[in-house]
């Protein structure tokens, strides 16, 4: 039987597993995925499980994304730029490192926002830590446009930009009111949904009326910037599609089979994480 897993440091509140034994079940596939909490210091110890032949791969998560690079035999060109691991999988023996978060991220916002890269004028990011990379990085794959990063502590934006060429241009928050009216697609990539926050000096009213706005944090799915976009009329995109979208490709890899991100498959987990916010 082949079997999977996801690892990480906690690992609990992962829906990996919902989402792969989903699939399997859907598509009636004898195979198993795995939950493993794995803190940093065991981590070689269970790449030597994969390497015996145990799991035909797996997803990586916090805190072990940019550690698993060092353990593999090879990255894929992806992976290597974003410079983080999140999906692991054997070949002809060699364990190869993949980063499916740019393309989730894109695809959900096809799937949620069709055009949304059509006559992009400019796209803004809030943020710039780990996260960040794997966004800048599906953009500059998808457009041209500039990409704006704001970040708290500009320095790491700057840092960040560097890493890409000019067209990411790194800024302090108060530059935040004038980018924010040429800017067609606004990105939440902190951390401060997660825990009820806003933005300060984010005014989305200077937000072009055809801007599209989403947020990578999916707990809880209706963050407050996405409230806050949604109450002005502004086409929103949750995290919850970035989540569904970028466990595609592992699941093909290790079962053979591309699934499918269906309305049935996102009201399981939407269920699942309204009932562990109730707990
Ligand atoms: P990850 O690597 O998973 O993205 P992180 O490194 O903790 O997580 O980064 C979180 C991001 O949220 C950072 O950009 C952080 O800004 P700083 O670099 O200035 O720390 C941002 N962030 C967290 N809390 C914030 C707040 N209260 N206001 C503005 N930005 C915040």
């Amino acid at each position: 039987m082949t079997r999977a897993f996801v690892i990480g440091h906690p690992i609990a509140h992962s829906r990996s597993p919902l989402i792969h034994r989903y699939w399997l079940e859907q598509l009636q596939i004898t195979g198993q995925y795995d939950p493993y909490d794995i803190p940093p210091e065991a981590l070689a110890d269970f790449v030597g499980r994969i390497r015996t032949g145990e799991f035909a791969g797996g997803n990586v998560t916090i805190p072990l994304k940019e550690r698993v690079t060092e353990l593999c035999d090879e990255l894929t060109p992806t992976a290597a730029a974003i410079g983080a691991v999140n999906t692991l999988f054997v070949l002809d023996g060699q364990l190869i490192g993949d980063n499916t978060d740019a393309y989730g991220f894109l695809a959900n916002l096809d799937d949620k926002a069709p055009g949304w890269d059509q006559n992009l004028t400019s796209a803004t990011i809030l943020g710039a830590g780990g996260a960040s990379r794997a966004l800048i990085f599906a953009l500059m794959n998808r457009t041209s446009a500039p990409i704006n990063l704001v970040n708290r502590t500009r320095e790491r934006a700057e840092t960040l930009a560097d890493a890409f060429g000019p067209s990411v241009r790194p800024t302090g928050q108060e530059e935040l009111p004038d980018l924010l009216a040429h800017t067609g697609l606004l990105i939440n990539a902190t951390s401060l949904g997660m825990h009820d926050e806003r933005h300060d000096q984010l005014d989305l009213s200077r937000l072009p009326k055809s801007a599209v706005v989403t947020d990578i944090v999916y707990v809880p799915l209706q963050t407050p910037l996405l409230d806050d976009a949604a109450k002005r009329g502004l086409k929103t995109v949750d995290g919850l599609g970035m989540l569904l979208h970028q466990a595609v490709p592992g699941f093909e890899y290790w079962f053979g089979v591309r699934p499918e991100v269906d309305n049935s498959l996102r009201q399981r987990i939407e269920a699942d994480l309204f009932a562990r916010d109730k707990a």
